[in-house]
């Protein structure tokens, strides 16, 4: 992994966390497209965290695996090259200074657009669910977080990859909404996009990454679930910005 380029900045309210002063990990896990990276980015923003995107590796190592030719055209993964190739795989994030979001870069080059494709989209799963894939990715993530003060958005993370965080929150919306967003912002970008294709293969994600034997997608027992099927980015990033300073200036009768 090469060094994590997006800075910390830690928010004047900070001091006095959970953790006695310390910042404190947040993970947010949930369904394919319910919202969860724009609110993980948006929260990191607002208190001075560093922001992960897991899904944004997993996405890299399809990319890499199809430019690779590891990936045959009835879907079948050359396994065992690329389980030789994966010290091959190098992700990083980058701020972007004109959309004050990071960028996703593999091997130094930026990626962004290209792991966001529907192609992508339709290889990650049976790619995420490849023991070496998850145990390489996993470790990754959890070097970027071992000193707190961050945000990683996900299916695990409150599971598997940071089962002691401090808050967790499970993300999700019906089917059709989530759809519709992903839909929406495949056109926004100018992408090629078909709303049955985009509501199958969210569906078809959920399926593969809820029932693989490695770190499935599941609720963590300690998590707080969040419906946003019905509620504005501005709400939703209320909500989360209420949870944040609960669990970090918990209230002395409680
Ligand atoms: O943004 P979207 O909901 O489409 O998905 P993503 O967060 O970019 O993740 C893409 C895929 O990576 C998921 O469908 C999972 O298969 C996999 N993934 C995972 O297995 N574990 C994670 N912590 C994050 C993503």
């Amino acid at each position: 992994m090469n060094k994590q380029q997006t800075t910390r900045q830690p928010h004047p309210s900070l001091t006095g966390g959970a953790k006695g002063g310390s910042l404190i990990t947040i993970a947010i896990d949930g369904h394919s497209s319910c919202g969860k990276s724009t609110m993980a980015k948006d929260l990191a923003r607002e208190i001075g965290y560093i922001y992960i995107d897991s899904g944004a590796m997993y996405r890299c190592c399809t990319l890499f695996a199809l430019e690779q030719g590891l990936i045959s055209a009835d879907g079948t993964i050359d396994e065992a090259a690329l389980e030789a190739r994966m010290s091959e795989i190098h992700v990083s994030f980058q701020l972007n200074a004109a959309t004050g979001r990071p960028d996703t870069y593999l091997n130094g080059e930026c990626v962004e657009q290209r792991i966001r494709t529907m192609e992508v989209s339709s290889h990650v799963s049976p790619i995420a669910a490849l023991p070496f894939v998850r145990a390489a990715m996993t470790a990754q993530q959890q070097a970027m977080g071992r000193e707190g003060g961050i945000v990683m958005d996900g299916r695990d993370i409150g599971t598997a990859v940071f089962p002691d965080a401090e808050m967790k929150v499970f993300v999700t919306a019906s089917d059709e909404i989530r759809a519709q967003r992903r839909y929406d912002e495949l056109v926004a970008k100018g992408q090629p996009a078909d709303f049955d294709e985009v509501l199958a293969n969210l569906r078809e994600r959920d399926r593969i990454d809820s029932t693989r034997a490695v770190a499935p997608l599941r609720q963590a027992d300690d998590a707080i679930v969040l419906d946003n099927s019905h509620m504005t980015i501005p709400e939703q990033k209320q909500w989360l910005l209420d949870l944040f300073h609960k669990k970090t200036h918990p209230s002395p009768s409680l």
